[in-house]
């Protein structure tokens, strides 16, 4: 079966604009987290959505659901106080509904990226189901600047060799949730992206290529970006 799972377990404090978390600001007519909750809606390949929402904003997300989305195949779970905690909840409650199995797939999204389309999200399951993990990323544009120290450059890599990564991210669940749990506490704390548990176990994760437009309102000046890009306001 392939599952949706939709993070939304933050509360945007580089945001800084309003105590609301930045997934449930408005964007055009909508909140954030809609936009992308209707992105994965339009793949008919998911069995269910879950979405992992801050406990403090559970309510709020469900008005959310029963307003706009009635009757839509997405569950509401509880956020973890990490990103990977919050996707490991996830996992924790698709096998409670689902049961487990070596087959499930889970194609695991930041809810602040509303633009990611249909096709990112169709290579991510056909990449996850022939090799198990896959990121989403896009060829670097500025140079990659090293410093260990933020004085000084330690290294300039190769930028035809540089990626940033985006979302989604998607892998075999079982086998993410194994080694998460192989990872040592220290691990955990640091590991904040699913894909580099895969990576610091030697496990191999396919590329997919993401868009520039697939942005993450990560910022103010990002949430004018989307603004402008769904036509609301001008970029100043
Ligand atoms: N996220 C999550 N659970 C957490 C922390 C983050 O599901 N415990 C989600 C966020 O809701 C967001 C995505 O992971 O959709 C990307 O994280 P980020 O942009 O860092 O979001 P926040 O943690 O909300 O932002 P900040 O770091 O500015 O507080």
């Amino acid at each position: 079966m392939i599952f949706g799972a939709v993070l939304a377990g933050g509360v945007g404090s580089r945001m800084n604009i309003s105590d609301m978390p930045k997934q449930f600001l408005p964007l055009g007519e909508k909140p954030i987290i809609l936009h992308t909750l209707e992105k994965f809606l339009m793949c008919n390949r998911f069995d269910r959505i879950y979405v992992g929402v801050h406990p403090n904003w559970q309510l709020h997300m469900q008005d959310l659901l029963d307003k706009h989305l009635a009757g839509a195949p997405v569950t509401i779970v509880p956020g973890g106080g990490d990103r990977n905690s919050t996707i490991l909840n996830i996992i924790d409650a698709v096998e409670k509904d689902h049961g487990e199995s070596d087959e499930h797939i889970i194609v695991t999204h930041d809810s602040v990226r509303p633009f990611v389309t249909l096709r990112i999200i169709n290579e991510n399951i056909d990449a996850a189901i022939r090799y198990g993990a896959c990121d989403t990323v896009v060829p670097a544009i500025d140079t990659i600047v090293v410093s260990k120290d933020g004085e000084e450059i330690a290294e300039i890599p190769n930028r035809s060799l540089m990626y940033q990564g985006q979302t989604p991210q998607s892998f075999k669940m079982s086998m993410l949730k194994n080694l998460y749990h192989d990872l040592s506490e220290e691990e955990k704390e640091v590991l904040t992206d699913a894909c580099k548990i895969c990576v610091v176990r030697n496990t191999p994760v396919k590329l997919v290529a993401g868009e520039i437009s697939n942005l993450k309102i990560t910022t103010v000046s990002d949430y004018k970006i989307a603004q402008a890009m769904v036509g609301g306001i001008d970029v100043d």
